[in-house]
């Protein structure tokens, strides 16, 4: 199911003229099955209208700290207790300053005050005023007290001053608060993740490589980042935007790929290496025995030509081997692979995984429909090295990538004994 989808959100709105972009942020919100309850502040009503909030949202916009109609009056108290998240974009420096005092003086101040569960704040202002120490010191306040920030970030201001203070794109905050919101089962532990296709050269124009998008890994990362996770995302070449907090580590070729990957596996040090490996990448098996300096040319009259291949190293099957040497930090570390098949697939897979020596192979039969390259969607069946199969539906990539890092949290903390009864 959509994670948004009957979560009841909170958006406080302050004075500044970001808060045509929290327009987006709540349509998207909506879109997606949340229930939103706006409230702007005084201020915020100069640059958004009641008006405006209420269609998008499809309630009544609260704006007044005394409501006759609100049971016992106590509008304040039922609506910080009440929803599920409070997210205030735009926070001005004002806005901040009351926050960090205390202060209650008007209804979203008053139900910051009343709220216990999460609130994520997204600050939008000057930059001269982001950052005067007046607003630094109530920044810090208000992260020790557990309010969680997205942004600001940098560029142009309307004001036409550039410099850090731009409130945090829509999807950016979005992402935040469903960081907000997931526990972080996976707090401590490193995740490396690889995505993408390789490329291998033949000259210096062309190459040979696959059809993978890299969204299979990027999902992977977002879900692991969600609970909690450090990530390093070695990629191939995609054009996707980096996963907010993830270490990215862009590469070309197998060889290139493995080169990154292997400093990140095994002790280094200044640190273990990672706990999870978890290969998504669209290894290219082959590469140009011979990489040329100059172009290729045709000579004429040619009808035909042969190109000679060498095989890459198989990353998935390195790590596999090296996942049972111990790690300064001593933990037992997990490795999965995945694997693309047009035919057979859980022969392919079941061989593949016997092979390569990983703890878990996720299945993917790239030439169903609604599976594979490219697509959001993905059919997966999940085998472990215990011979257990599990046949998961076709699901959009996001939730075949929740279920993968929900089961690679059970593994980690309830590690299974191979080869006893
Ligand atoms: N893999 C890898 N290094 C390679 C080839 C594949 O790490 N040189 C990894 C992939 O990232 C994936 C898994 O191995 O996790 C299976 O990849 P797949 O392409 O399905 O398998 P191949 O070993 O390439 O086998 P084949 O092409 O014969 O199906």
């Amino acid at each position: 199911m959509n994670f948004w989808y009957g979560k009841h959100i909170v958006i406080g709105l302050g004075g500044g003229i970001a808060a045509y972009k929290t327009l987006e942020l709540i349509r998207t919100l909506r879109t997606a099955g949340a229930r939103i309850t706006p409230v702007p502040t005084p201020a915020a009503l100069h640059f958004v209208t009641p008006l405006s909030l209420q269609a998008l949202c499809g309630e009544r916009v609260r704006d007044a700290l005394f409501l006759p109609e609100a049971p016992d009056g106590m509008d304040h108290i039922q609506l910080a207790r009440q929803a599920d998240l409070v997210i205030v974009a735009p926070a001005t420096a004002d806005l901040l300053a009351r926050m960090a005092q205390g202060l209650a003086d008007d209804l979203l101040t008053t139900l910051l005050l009343a709220r216990r569960g999460p609130v994520v704040v997204a600050p939008a202002m000057n930059p001269a005023m982001w950052e005067h120490p007046a607003t630094r010191r109530n920044v810090t306040t208000l992260q020790e007290d557990g309010v969680q920030f997205i942004g600001p970030e940098a560029g142009a201001m309307a004001c036409g001053d550039e410099g850090i203070g731009r409130m945090a794109a829509p999807v950016t905050i979005l992402e935040a608060a469903r960081r907000a919101l997931t526990p972080k089962t996976l707090t401590g532990r490193r995740l490396l993740i690889t995505a993408g296709p390789t490329r291998e050269a033949m000259d210096p124009v062309r190459f040979i490589s696959n059809h993978s998008s890299g969204k299979m890994g990027w999902e992977i990362a977002l879900a692991a980042l969600r609970a909690g996770a450090e990530v390093e995302l070695v990629h191939g070449p995609v054009t996707l935007p980096a996963p907010m907090g993830a270490c990215c580590h862009a590469v070309d070729s197998a060889r290139a790929m493995l080169d990154a990957v292997v400093p990140l596996w095994l002790d280094t040090t200044d640190r273990p290496g990672c706990d999870v490996a978890i290969l998504t990448a669209a290894v290219a098996d082959f590469r140009p025995t011979e990489q040329r300096q100059n172009k290729i040319k045709k000579s004429s009259g040619i009808q035909e030509s042969t190109l000679e291949l060498t095989l890459n190293p198989d990353i998935l099957a390195m790590l596999s081997a090296w996942s049972g040497v111990a790690t300064r930090s001593g933990r037992q570390r997990i490795v999965v692979g995945f694997a693309a098949e047009t035919d057979a697939p859980l022969i392919h897979g079941r061989e593949k995984l016997a092979r390569k020596g990983c703890d878990l192979m996720a299945i993917n039969d790239v030439s169903a429909a609604g599976s594979g390259f490219g697509t959001d969607t993905n059919a997966v069946t999940l085998i472990g090295r215990d011979g257990r199969t599990e046949p998961w539906p076709l699901l959009p990539k996001e939730q075949v990538a929740e279920r993968l890092i929900q089961t690679i949290t059970n593994l980690i903390h309830h590690p299974p004994r191979y080869g006893c009864s």
